[in-house]
């Protein structure tokens, strides 16, 4: 199973690297935000893959409107996760695939073809880079640490637009980045390359894959609160573990600005 999800997500990366490389369309789901016709066909061929194989295999997918979390197996989709740089050229996108089993994450996938990078995870057997084995940063400075976020669609109509969070953080940290494609800020968490990532209003496809991928990296996550992460709540806090109980508390407004 697993050898069969791995290979599939890399052929669904390779196949938007080459939509990528092209001429498309874009529609718009509102105002902001946007799907091109690669969405729309590496999901099917995902999905069409998928049931060929696992028939009885549940899908929860971006752009499809048939959903199903009942099924014993749920394989949750993101075809193209970062599809804003997508749309406007800019390389930097991937793949995202999680596998859960009776509400428990298994397996996790998240291809970055621009960089030819697979991340994966099985649950309990570690995270991997291209088949290494990947830890998350030893940074226990906030001042020393680089943090990923996202803002949601609705920013403009919506008070909770994660501006606030950002404007506590970036006081008290090295620097924020903001990638445009959840599940990679996740995984850059796994392998160190970030020492956190925080976002609301994220959906399951955002997050499946690249959660597990981190958490076997040894990442911690949370909600806002320090309470246990919920696949559907959206609101998500993921560390290195050591500087996870400072990242909350400028998240409330605990901690100000260190330093001044
Ligand atoms: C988006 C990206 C982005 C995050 C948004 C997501 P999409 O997914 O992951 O980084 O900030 O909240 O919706 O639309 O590119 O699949
Ligand atoms: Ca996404
Ligand atoms: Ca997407």
């Amino acid at each position: 199973m697993y050898d069969f999800f791995e290979q599939l997500v890399k052929q669904a990366g390779k196949m938007a690297l080459e939509g990528f490389k092209g001429e498309f369309t874009t529609e718009y789901k509102d105002d902001v935000d946007p799907v091109t016709e690669w969405d729309k066909k590496v999901e099917k061929f995902l999905i069409d893959n998928i049931k060929q194989k696992y028939p009885e295999m549940g899908i929860f997918s971006e752009e499809d409107e048939n959903r199903d979390l009942d099924k014993k197996f749920v394989a949750f989709i993101d075809p193209i996760d970062g599809t804003v740089n997508f749309s406007h050229k800019l390389p930097f996108f991937c793949v995202s695939l999680g596998i859960y089993r009776n509400g428990v994450a298994q397996m996790g996938f998240v291809y970055i073809p621009v960089l030819d990078e697979m991340f994966s995870a099985f649950r309990g057997k570690g995270a991997k880079l291209n088949g290494k084995k990947i830890q998350v940063s030893k940074t226990d400075k906030l001042n020393r640490s680089i943090i990923a976020t996202g803002f949601p669609y609705d920013k403009h109509k919506s008070k909770e637009n994660n501006v606030d969070n950002f404007s506590k953080m970036i006081v008290n940290v090295q620097g924020i980045r903001r990638m445009g494609c959840a599940a990679i800020d996740c995984c850059f968490v796994a392998c160190g390359r970030l020492d956190g990532f925080w976002e609301i209003k994220l959906n399951p496809w955002d997050t499946a894959a690249g959660v597990l991928i981190a958490k076997e990296g040894g990442a911690e996550v949370t909600g806002f609160n320090g309470e246990d992460w919920d696949l559907l709540s959206g609101n998500i806090v993921l560390t290195n573990g050591c500087i996870h109980n400072k990242v909350l508390k400028v998240l409330s407004g605990e901690i100000e600005n260190e330093k001044m």
